[in-house]
C-alpha cells in the first residue's frame, strides 16, 4: 500500500506498540502487578436472548489417522469418497457436503468439536477450570469463533451467523440472513460456508496488561491452526480469506454492537471449502476482490436485526489505552481501500490473491516416526500444554525432523495450504537432548531464499554449518554448539521448562521491513504465523509422545543480542518448548461435558 502520512502514522503507533511491551530483565511490559480476582473476566460469552443450537457431541467416529492428514492421501480419498458409498473401518472417509453444498448438523458438531470445544476440565481441592483444544496465554481464552453457514441438515434450515458456545458445545444465532446473500458470499469465496474469528482483549489485558493484545494475536494462530487440522479431519480445508477488511467483518458478525472494554474485535474470515466447491483456484478462499457482490451482501447481512446482548464478563474493568490505540492502528483495510498495484496482497499485485505455496517435498517417508496409527480427533483432543518438564528425555533424531518439517509451507499441508503468505518466521532452536545432535544453537529457515538475509542479519561468529544426518532440503544450520540451557531458561523469564525440555524455540519474524511495505495491519498476521507454528508445534509433540508448551513471556531483545540481531530488521515474537511432561499430581482430569450432564 502506498505510505501515505495516516499509513505511517498507524505504522508508528504500532512499533512503538512492539517496543514498549517488551520484556525486560529489570522490567516487565505494564501490567496491574496484581490478580484483581474479584473481576476475572468469564471466559465463556453468551448473548442473552438469542437462540442457542445445541451440537450433539460425534460418536466414537474414528476419522484419519493423524499422520494421514499430512500426506495428501487423505484428502484425495474424501474427495473421492464424496461421491463413493460409505464404507466402515478405521479410517472411513466421512461423508462429505455434496454438491448442493448442504452442510449437516454432524459435521458442524465434530468441526468445533475438534477445534474449538473444551476438551478437559482440571480440579483441585481448591476449585476446577476448564480446557479446551485450542491452547491460550493464561488459559484465558480471548478467541471468540463464529460460524456462518446455512441451511445445516438437522440444525437449521435458514442460513445465519452463529457464535460458537464452547461450554454448551453449541451455537448461538446472532442473526439470520437471507439465503441470497448467503449464497452469493459463498460464491464468491468458493465456500460452504465462513468461520470467523474474534478477540476480547480484555480476557487477556485483565491479567497481562499491555503486552496482551499479542498474546491475543498468539491465539488466533492457534485457533486458525486448531480448525484447519478439524477441517481436514472432515475432508475440507479452511482458506484465509485477505480481501475482507476489519470494517466489513465487524458488520457481517455484529460486532458494530458491542462497544467498551469487553467488545469482540474482528480478527479473521476463513472460508470452508469442501471437495465439492465450486473451483475456484487452490486458494479458493483468497479470490475474492473480482468476484462482485460480496461486499454488497455483507452490507445487507449487517442490517439484519441482531439476536440477544452480550452478558458482562467483569463487574469493573481497567482500561488499557495502549492496547486500543495498536488494535485501531493494526485494523485490516478492506481490499477495495487498496491500490492493486502495490504489494498489499499476498501475491504482491492483487490483494487477497494468495501467492503459490513454494512446494517443498522433504522426504517424509524417510521421516517417519516409528509407525503410530494415532487418531487424528483423539490427538487433537489431548494436546496438552506441559506445566514442568523432565530435564532427561531425549527426542529422536526422526521425530525431530519431522516436528520441523512440518512447520514448513506446503501445498499440502492441511493447514500452510490455506496461508495465503510465504513463510516469514525462522525458527531459532535450542537444541539440548536431540540424538545425533551436538547440544547447541541452530536456526530452521523456514523460506528458501532467506538464508542470506538472515546470515546478513545475524551475528557473524555464528558457523552456519549443516549439521551431520539432516534430512536434504531441509533448510536447518548449526550457528553455535554448546549447553545453551541456562540461556534458554534465563530468556524465557527465567522459566525451567525452556531448559528441561529436549528443545525450545525462538520465533524470529522478518518484522521492521515487512511491515513498512506491506502495512501496520500485517503485525498481527506475523504473530498469527507464530500462533500456527505453535499449533503445529503441540501436535507434533503429542505424536511424538512428548509435550509442548506455547512461551509468550519472555526477554525479547537478550535474545536479539545473543543472536547478534540490530535494530527492527528480525523481531521475536514467540517462544516455545518441547519435552518430556511431569503431571502436576495434585491435579485431577474430567470429562470436557460432563458438566452438561448436570445442568
Ligand atoms: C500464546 C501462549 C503463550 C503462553 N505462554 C506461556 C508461558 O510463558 N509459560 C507457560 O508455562 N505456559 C504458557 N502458555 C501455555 C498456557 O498456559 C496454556 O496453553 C493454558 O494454560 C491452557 O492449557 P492447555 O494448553 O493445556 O490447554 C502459553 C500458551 C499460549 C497459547
Amino acid at each position: 500500500m502506498s505510505d501515505t502520512p495516516v499509513d505511517a502514522d498507524r505504522l508508528e503507533v504500532v512499533l512503538r506498540y512492539h517496543r514498549r511491551t517488551k520484556h525486560h530483565p529489570d522490567h516487565y511490559a505494564r501490567s496491574l502487578g496484581f490478580m484483581d480476582w474479584a473481576n476475572q473476566p468469564d471466559p465463556f460469552r453468551r448473548f442473552a436472548g438469542a437462540p442457542l443450537l445445541r451440537l450433539a457431541h460425534p460418536h466414537d467416529d474414528p476419522g484419519p489417522t493423524y499422520d494421514a492428514l499430512f500426506d495428501g492421501s487423505w484428502a484425495e480419498r474424501t474427495t473421492a469418497m464424496s461421491h463413493a458409498p460409505a464404507q466402515s473401518g478405521a479410517e472411513r472417509a466421512p461423508p462429505q457436503a455434496g454438491a448442493a453444498d448442504l452442510l449437516r448438523a454432524d459435521q458442524v458438531s465434530a468441526f468445533f468439536y475438534y477445534g474449538l470445544a473444551l476438551s478437559a476440565w482440571k480440579a483441585t481441592a481448591g476449585g476446577r477450570w476448564s480446557l479446551r483444544v485450542n491452547p491460550s496465554s493464561g488459559n484465558l481464552h480471548p478467541t471468540e469463533g463464529y460460524l456462518i453457514g446455512g441451511p445445516i441438515e438437522g440444525l437449521t434450515e435458514r442460513p445465519a451467523v452463529m457464535h460458537y458456545a464452547p461450554f454448551e458445545h453449541g451455537l448461538e444465532v446472532r442473526r439470520w440472513i437471507e439465503p441470497a446473500s448467503f449464497r452469493t458470499l459463498c460464491e464468491a469465496f468458493g465456500a460452504v460456508g465462513l468461520v470467523a474469528l474474534s478477540s476480547i482483549h480484555w480476557r487477556e489485558s485483565w491479567k497481562y496488561g499491555e503486552r496482551a493484545y499479542r498474546y491475543c494475536q498468539h491465539d488466533v494462530g492457534h485457533a486458525i491452526g486448531a480448525l484447519s487440522l478439524s477441517a481436514a479431519r472432515l475432508g475440507w480445508r479452511l482458506s484465509l480469506i485477505e480481501s475482507v477488511g476489519d470494517t466489513e467483518l465487524v458488520a457481517l458478525l455484529g460486532l458494530d454492537a458491542q462497544t467498551g472494554v469487553e467488545a469482540e474485535h474482528p480478527d479473521v474470515l476463513l472460508a470452508i471449502v469442501a471437495p465439492d466447491s465450486a473451483d475456484h483456484g487452490f486458494f479458493s478462499g483468497a479470490t475474492a476482490p473480482h468476484t462482485p457482490g460480496w461486499r454488497e451482501a455483507i452490507g445487507r447481512i449487517g442490517v439484519e436485526p441482531l439476536l440477544g446482548e452480550p452478558k458482562g464478563l467483569s463487574r469493573a474493568h481497567h482500561p488499557w489505552p495502549v492496547i486500543d490505540g495498536v488494535s485501531r492502528a493494526g485494523a485490516k483495510p478492506s481490499a477495495a481501500d487498496c491500490d492493486p498495484t502495490d504489494a498489499h496482497g499476498p501475491s504482491g499485485g492483487v490483494p487477497g490473491h494468495a501467492a503459490p505455496v513454494p512446494e517443498w517435498a522433504p522426504a517424509w517417508p524417510g521421516l517417519q516416526r516409528a509407525r503410530r496409527r494415532t487418531l487424528a480427533g483423539r490427538l487433537i483432543r489431548r494436546r496438552r500444554s506441559a506445566v514442568n518438564m523432565d530435564g532427561r528425555v531425549r527426542l529422536r533424531a526422526a521425530d525431530f525432523y519431522l516436528m520441523l518439517a512440518r512447520t514448513l509451507p506446503s501445498a499440502h499441508h492441511p493447514v500452510w495450504r490455506g496461508w495465503p503468505w510465504p513463510a516469514r518466521v525462522h525458527l531459532a532452536l535450542f537444541v539440548h537432548r536431540v540424538d545425533g545432535l551436538a547440544p547447541g544453537l541452530y536456526l530452521l529457515v523456514r523460506r528458501s531464499g532467506a538464508e542470506d538475509l538472515l546470515r546478513g542479519l545475524l551475528s557473524r561468529e555464528f558457523a552456519f554449518s549443516g549439521p551431520p544426518g539432516v534430512p536434504e532440503g531441509l533448510g536447518l544450520y548449526l550457528l553455535q554448539a554448546g549447553d545453551c540451557r541456562a540461556t534458554a531458561n534465563a530468556i524465557c523469564c527465567h522459566q525451567e521448562i525452556a531448559e528441561a525440555g529436549a528443545f525450545a524455540v525462538a520465533m524470529l519474524a522478518e518484522f521492521g521491513p515487512q511491515l513498512t511495505s506491506l502495512g501496520p495491519w500485517f503485525y498481527r498476521r506475523l504473530f498469527w504465523e507464530t500462533g500456527l507454528i505453535g499449533q503445529q508445534l503441540y501436535l507434533e509433540a503429542e505424536a511424538a509422545g512428548v509435550r509442548g508448551t506455547g512461551i509468550g513471556c519472555f526477554f525479547d531483545d537478550v535474545l536479539h543480542t545473543l543472536l547478534g540481531l540490530e535494530g527492527q530488521a528480525i523481531q521475536s515474537l514467540y517462544h516455545f518448548t518441547v519435552g518430556g511432561a511431569v503431571d502436576d499430581a495434585r491435579l485431577r482430569t474430567l470429562e470436557a461435558y460432563g458438566h452438561l450432564d448436570r445442568v
